[in-house]
């Protein structure tokens, strides 16, 4: 791990201790997303957004000029295929889904199914099942197919692979330590150059335009290395801009809502009573420990995961979360009434999502029209100097 002054770590194969968020954004070089910034987000501003989950940024004033005047923009949020999804992964899918229809925006979705062979102790087989699965779920999302591209690294490995190609020799070990620590294997120390490939991807496609990255903060090292490779301007594109968020919190309290901790995580193949036992069993309370005392004292709504999940994505209103959150605080809330609220919603959204994954047809059916395209993809290796037409 890179020596850190802080008590927690943030890199991307590592999130641990209490995170402060400011202090990131210093370690990091990102800003905080500004009152100003937000403004000029198309109306209505998701909440994700109007709340500051997504809390800092790189460059999306250049991103929110393109995107409200009609120009060429694009939008890049990936998937670790590593385990089953949980609402955690999901928020950034449905946030790029919504200003999809709101400005038409390109987005490109890539499954980083190498990346996980390297981290994670699983097999190619099951790396390959998760893939499918959760292929099912960014498909049910409904993004529009002719403004989405779908890339699965091994399987798009003719177009991924040259560009990382050319990308890896712009970036050096030292970097890759300093950045990422020591990796693990060499395979996690080629990643950055496709994971920067995943970030250029668009541009590499279309030409120069504004990229935006909506992501967990934690993926910010990336976004990071990318940009010094496209600041070398040996390509022609322009540095990928970043929407940086914070982790929605797990079911045991603030923090990164990990797949690997003994509580469970909430699923998106959770039914509606599922989800009730682990909000109900699981879900921390801000309350008090007995009736009276909350009715007297009231709750704690800062550190209460049902209501930050309310906070954080499934309660649009804006007065609906004041007033739970006022409510709370007054003592008349309760935390099985605050746990029940959030259950319904959580469900209610389920719903409509699993409604949509159960209408999907076979997967490679429904995989074809996201697919990048031949032409696609030869434009994309031209673009770095590849000249194609032998293989394919
Ligand atoms: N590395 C990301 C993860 O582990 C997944 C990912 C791959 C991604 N490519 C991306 C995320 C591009 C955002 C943008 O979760």
């Amino acid at each position: 791990m890179p020596a850190n002054p802080d008590d927690f770590t943030v890199t991307p194969y590592a999130v641990e201790g209490e995170i402060d968020y400011d202090r990131l954004l210093e370690q990091f070089g990102a800003d905080r997303l500004t009152d100003a910034q937000i403004a000029r987000f198309p109306e209505p501003v998701h909440p994700l957004v109007r709340r500051k989950v997504f809390y800092a940024q790189r460059d999306v004033e250049p991103f929110l000029e393109a995107a409200t005047s009609g120009q060429t923009h694009s939008i890049v949020t990936g998937r670790g295929p590593s385990g089953s999804m949980h609402i955690g992964h999901i928020a950034p899918f449905y946030f790029a889904k919504y200003l999809q229809d709101q400005t038409g925006a390109l987005v490109y979705i890539p499954l980083s199914d190498d990346e996980k062979y390297f981290a994670k102790d699983k097999s190619i087989a099951e790396i390959s099942t998760y893939t499918r699965e959760n292929l099912r779920e960014i498909l049910a999302i409904g993004f529009d197919p002719n403004r989405t591209r779908i890339i699965i690294d091994t399987t798009d490995a003719d177009v991924i692979y040259p560009l990382a190609a050319a990308f890896a020799t712009e970036v050096t070990q030292s970097t890759v330590d300093a950045t990422y620590g020591t990796p693990e294997n060499i395979g996690l120390s080629f990643y950055p150059a496709i994971q920067a490939t995943h970030l250029l991807l668009p541009q590499l496609v279309e030409g120069p335009h504004s990229t935006l990255v909506p992501i967990a903060v934690d993926q910010d090292p990336h976004v990071r290395l990318c940009r010094d490779i496209a600041a070398k301007q040996r390509y022609d594109v322009m540095k990928p801009g970043a929407l940086l968020s914070k982790f929605l919190p797990s079911l045991e309290g603030p923090g990164k809502m990990s797949s690997s901790s003994d509580t469970p995580s909430i699923l998106l193949s959770d039914d509606r009573e599922t989800v009730r036992e682990k909000v109900r069993t699981y879900a921390y309370s801000g309350g008090q420990s007995s009736v009276e005392a909350h009715r007297e004292h009231g709750g704690n709504p800062e550190v209460d995961v049902s209501y930050q999940f309310l906070y954080y994505f499934f309660e649009e209103s804006d007065e609906r979360v004041e007033q739970l959150a006022r409510e709370y605080r007054d003592g008349a809330l309760l935390s099985g009434k605050l746990k029940e609220i959030a259950a319904t919603k959580i469900a209610d959204f389920l719903e409509g999502h699993q409604k949509r994954r159960a209408a999907l047809g076979s997967l490679d059916e429904e995989l074809r029209p996201y697919r990048i395209t031949a032409n696609e993809r030869q434009i994309a290796r031209q673009r770095v100097g590849y000249s194609d037409g032998l293989l394919i």
